[in-house]
């Protein structure tokens, strides 16, 4: 297992390209399933999550494979094509690994009728059931059991419903792209209301009318989809990861730093940079690029740091995805705030490892009460989830001396080579191989 080392106290400038976004690349390779033919995909990000949903495919009888794609913003294009349809299975060792593998019972049951899914492991950031997912797709006609830790579901073929995808929390993002998905190919007309917005599923939409779906409302609250008999080859391109771009800002804004970030998509941030001009960061639009629409922006030194609440909300609100990274932003400025998740009221495991580094931070029901401004030090942290685990870097990024960072496999799960970004920017981070000698100690009271 690796850690970072990372010493504090270093602006971060320069410029950074943000990657394509993992919660766009995830269901879409999951689509692949569906499609009658090549399916392309450029601008994926190199994450162990896309690693582990690569080999869920592959178990599912799929072709996926990367070749080289200069110019595009990975580098590279995945391309997925069907090769065996008889297998149907999704087995819990890959399951466990990343939750969103549940995007695959939609598109199997859509396609080939058939599908044995394990539910997915729990998680670190609270509770996360599929009860709108099953119950969509029960709604479409699959016949659909539980059982050994397995969803067992059998389709002859799907028909059109109209589905309510309210939760007691929201909507459901992959409840939305699995439903959406399976859709697709269902006989007639489906209706899904209270579905996501968020721009991950518009991606998604934006890929399956490409490959002949039939779609309408995709960025608002009510879908209706046609089923169509087929779905053709297709080339996409993922959008930019809008999660890895609000936190490489904030790494600017916490260093006090002035950085240039290149391929982001500024509409998928309104409520981020409301957020962080109200904290008294200077945000500046630079070049505006075509397509896909993505723009080059500056955040650099503004006023001196504000503390600005915010509640995690269901897309444009502000992002649970970034709360974490919030609270520890919000470390750093001087006065008391409240960061509330009502997406995940228990995302919070970041907070008694920001509180190791001298922040004042605690937890109270759903909520992170920060009184900011107190000096950090570096310290040993222990990664929980992949965006608590960005939260600890930000924050030891601020903090003065060393800080050991544990359990990194955390963050590459979800971010794109983001020690050698950091490092690029003149961030002093390094990565290591887990040795217990790599440690912290305060200074040592006199003999
Ligand atoms: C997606 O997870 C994202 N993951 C998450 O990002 C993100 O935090 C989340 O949406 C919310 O925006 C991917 O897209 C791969 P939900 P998802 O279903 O779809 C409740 C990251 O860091 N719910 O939208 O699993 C649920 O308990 C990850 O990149 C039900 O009640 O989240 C939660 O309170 C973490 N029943 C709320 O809805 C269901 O059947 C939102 O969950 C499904 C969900």
């Amino acid at each position: 297992m690796d850690l970072f080392i990372v010493r504090g106290g270093s602006p971060l400038r320069g410029r950074v390209s943000v990657s394509g976004s993992k919660n766009a690349s995830l269901p879409i390779m999951a689509a692949s399933i569906m499609v009658d033919g090549e399916v392309t995909l450029e601008g994926v990000p190199h994450l162990a999550d896309v690693t582990t949903l690569s080999q869920v495919l592959q178990t599912l009888g799929m072709k996926v494979s990367r070749r080289p794609s200069p110019g595009t913003d990975s580098q590279s294009a995945v391309e997925i094509l069907i090769d065996d349809e008889t297998r149907c299975v999704a087995s819990y060792e890959l399951v466990r690994r990343m939750r969103a593998s549940i995007c695959v019972l939609g598109p199997l049951l859509a396609k080939r009728g058939r599908a044995v899914v394990s539910l997915p492991g729990g998680c670190n950031i609270g509770d996360r059931p599929i009860d709108l997912h099953l119950r969509g797709l029960a709604a479409l006609g699959a016949e659909l059991r539980l059982e050994r830790g397995y969803v067992i579901g059998v389709a002859k073929r799907l028909r059109g419903a109209d589905i309510d995808l309210a939760g007691p929390r929201g909507s459901t993002v992959t409840g939305t792209a699995n439903l959406l998905m399976a859709a697709t190919l269902a006989k007639g007309r489906t209706v899904l209301r209270h579905a996501s917005c968020e721009p991950e599923v518009v991606d998604l939409a934006r890929f399956l009318c490409a490959a002949g779906a039939k779609i309408d409302g995709a960025g608002t609250a009510t879908l209706e989809i046609t089923g169509v008999e087929g779905l053709e080859p297709v080339r996409h391109h993922i959008i930019s990861d809008r999660i890895e771009a609000a936190t490489l800002m904030m790494a600017a804004v916490i260093t006090g730093g002035d950085v240039l970030l290149d391929n982001v998509i500024t509409e998928h941030l309104g409520s981020v940079f409301e957020a962080l001009q109200a904290a008294g960061a200077n945000t500046e639009r630079i070049t505006e690029g075509s397509d896909p629409p993505r723009q080059e922006i500056r955040i650099g030194p503004g006023s001196p740091l504000r503390p600005f609440d915010v509640a995690a909300n269901p897309y444009p609100g502000f992002p649970t995805d970034l709360q974490a990274q919030w609270t520890a932003l919000m470390t750093r400025a001087v006065g008391r705030c409240r960061v509330r998740d009502d997406v995940f009221p228990d995302r919070f495991l970041h907070v008694p490892e920001l509180a190791r580094l001298g922040a004042n931070v605690s937890r109270s029901g759903s909520c992170a009460v920060i009184h900011g401004g107190l000096p950090l030090r570096g310290a040993n942290l222990m990664a929980s989830d992949l965006r608590a685990s960005a939260a600890l870097v930000l924050a030891a990024l601020a903090a003065e001396g060393e800080s050991v960072i544990r359990r990194i496999y955390h963050l590459d799960r979800g971010y794109e080579r983001l020690d050698a970004k950091l490092a690029a920017l003149g961030a002093d981070l390094e990565r290591r191989t887990d040795d217990s000698e790599i440690t912290v100690l305060p200074p040592l009271p006199a003999a």
